[in-house]
């Protein structure tokens, strides 16, 4: 079996993790620093969100050497440690790999800005104008068009996201070669593989319109795998928005040569309204969000492989958004982790999940740092939205809410930094924090703890079929694992009421809960606002 089917994922957004030069800012010291906490929650690999030289249009996923550590973060003797020192404690590093763009500060980019007969002008998405204006009415994520225009030349450019994230032209097999080249370079310094941005861009079709799950995606991906992953004992996980059960095998069918596994987001979208943006909210229905695992769990076929994640740097977090943050976080917290951690999959923790973090809501623009929100608020101002519905949408979906520095403790500024970070952290940290979740056996990092463990301990929890029971249940998100004889039953209260139901004529013990409870008795079933539990049938 693959290391990476039983392998539970940590991510560490740098910026945020731990500083240890007081500038504010974490760095890969700050990673190391952290290594022994992360041997304690046991996980196996260390995705980083991008180190590399960037100018931080994009907070990094804007790349202007990617063979660079960005100086804030250290140099590329601290990665080397940090590779070494992580896999001494069993941890593989996963790099983060944005090849869809690069910052429009890289030297191809900036080659290319000199003119149409330069060697790397074909590196990029060059279009003349049409009609005196841009070549079509493509958007670019970031809000605003996808096109920029050059003076110099008098063509566009081409960006699905910010100006400065230049998309890079993936019909030039010049290019691509050096994109593989790059791939191994970092492979050759023993990484355990690679999280790749925004991969299903890299086919696109301007003309077209078509931006996700172009023509040649997959002939791409299987000449990069050719050049590249083939040759190592590496995992890859593909971001995706726009996947579906159907089309995930196309990434993951280990016979396709592709990806291990992709991270779909349609259970992350299912509070916005369908065809809108993403800060259209939708209120939050369980009966979508079961129905969305179901055909997960049980669709996407045998030959395929699928990732689990309630989090991430670009989404709120989940104890904010469908747990109780308040009256109930603890409980909550727990409640989604023992859901998740207990699906087919390779889970994925986003940095503070496991100690339960939550959102940080702002009261005016100006304390947003995130590029995606602050255009969104300019474009919906002057579409005469009202400041308090933005910052609504904001307050619930934006992308800052998942970046804060972690507290590492109550000590001024969490511990996080000696200096001023370069953002607030969320001012709960005196109560909310990692040390106290440490001494605290009840927290919800033993939760965590706890469901890695029975992960590497049960092959039921790997490889076991999913079956969702009762569908219908408004309240009760309840589902079985199946592996021969072996059979193993979640069942969680979603609500913030007590819920009663009759499930079966048992009294069983639970492997896992998250109040402090013996036994249940199936026939007669109470349970507590999202309580939780798993027991072996
Ligand atoms: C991915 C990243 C996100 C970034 C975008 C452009 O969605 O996760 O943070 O802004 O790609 O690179
Ligand atoms: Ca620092």
């Amino acid at each position: 079996m693959n290391w990476w089917k039983n392998a539970v994922v940590y991510q560490v957004y740098p910026k945020s993790f731990q500083d240890t030069n007081g500038d504010g800012i974490g760095d890969i010291k700050g990673i190391i620093s952290r290594l022994d906490y992360l041997e304690t929650l046991g996980i196996n690999a260390l995705w980083l969100s991008p180190v590399y030289k960037s100018p931080n249009d994009d907070n990094g996923y804007d790349i202007s050497d990617y063979k660079a550590i960005h100086p804030d973060y250290g140099t590329m003797e601290d990665m080397d440690v940090l590779i070494s020192e992580a896999r001494e404690r069993g941890i593989r590093i996963i790099m983060d790999l944005v090849v869809n763009h690069t910052s429009d500060e890289h030297e191809w980019f900036q080659e290319a800005l000199k003119g149409k007969d330069n060697p790397f002008r074909d590196y990029y998405v060059w279009r003349d104008p049409v009609n005196g204006g841009p070549p079509n009415d493509l958007q670019s994520s970031f809000s605003g068009s996808a096109w920029e225009f050059d003076e110099n030349s008098g063509q566009y450019y081409l960006h699905i996201f910010s100006r400065k994230q230049p998309d890079l032209n993936w019909e030039n097999e010049t290019m691509r070669r050096e994109i593989y080249d790059m791939i191994n370079f970092w492979l050759d310094k023993g990484i355990g593989g690679f999280r790749m941005d925004v991969i299903d861009h890299i086919g696109k079709v301007p003309e077209e319109k078509i931006v996700v799950n172009g023509p040649k995606l997959h002939e791409y991906l299987q000449e990069m795998n050719e050049a590249t992953f083939r040759h190592y004992d590496v995992m890859t996980v593909g971001e995706t928005w726009g996947a579906t059960p159907e089309n995930a095998a196309l990434f993951s069918d280990p016979d396709r040569h592709e990806l291990s596994m992709i991270f779909q987001f349609e259970h992350i979208m299912l509070d916005e309204q369908p065809g809108k943006a993403k800060w259209d909210l939708k209120e939050l229905d369980l009966i979508d969000l079961k129905n969305t695992f179901k055909k997960w769990q049980t669709e996407i076929g045998e030959n395929s492989w699928n990732s689990l994640f309630w989090n991430n740097h670009d989404t709120p977090r989940i104890v904010s958004r469908w747990g109780n943050d308040q009256e109930y976080r603890v409980e909550s917290a727990k409640a989604f982790a023992i859901l998740l951690h207990n699906m087919q999959g390779t889970p994925y923790i986003y940095q503070g999940e496991e100690v339960g973090l939550v959102n940080t809501p702002i009261t005016d623009i100006s304390q947003a740092n995130d590029i995606e929100t602050i255009n969104m608020y300019q474009e919906r101002i002057e579409q005469g939205y009202s400041k308090e519905d933005i910052l609504k949408s904001i307050n619930v979906k934006g992308r800052d809410n998942a970046r804060r520095p972690i507290p590492w403790s109550n000590e001024e500024q969490g511990g996080f930094t000696s200096g001023n970070p370069w953002q607030e952290l969320n001012e709960q940290y005196s109560t909310i924090n990692v040390a106290d979740a440490l001494d605290d056996k009840e927290s919800v990092f033993y939760t965590y703890q706890q469901l890695i463990k029975l992960r590497k301990e049960h092959e039921i929890l790997v490889k076991g079929q999913f079956k969702l029971i009762l569908e219908d249940d408004q309240q009760i998100f309840a589902y079985e694992r199946e592996l021969g004889d072996e059979k193993w039953t979640v069942i969680a209260n979603l609500s913030e009421t007590e819920q009663s139901r009759s499930v079966g004529n048992k009294i069983v013990q639970p492997v896992i809960s998250n109040y402090k409870k013996d036994s249940y008795n199936l026939s007669d079933l109470t349970l507590k606002p999202y309580e939780a539990f798993v027991y072996k049938n």
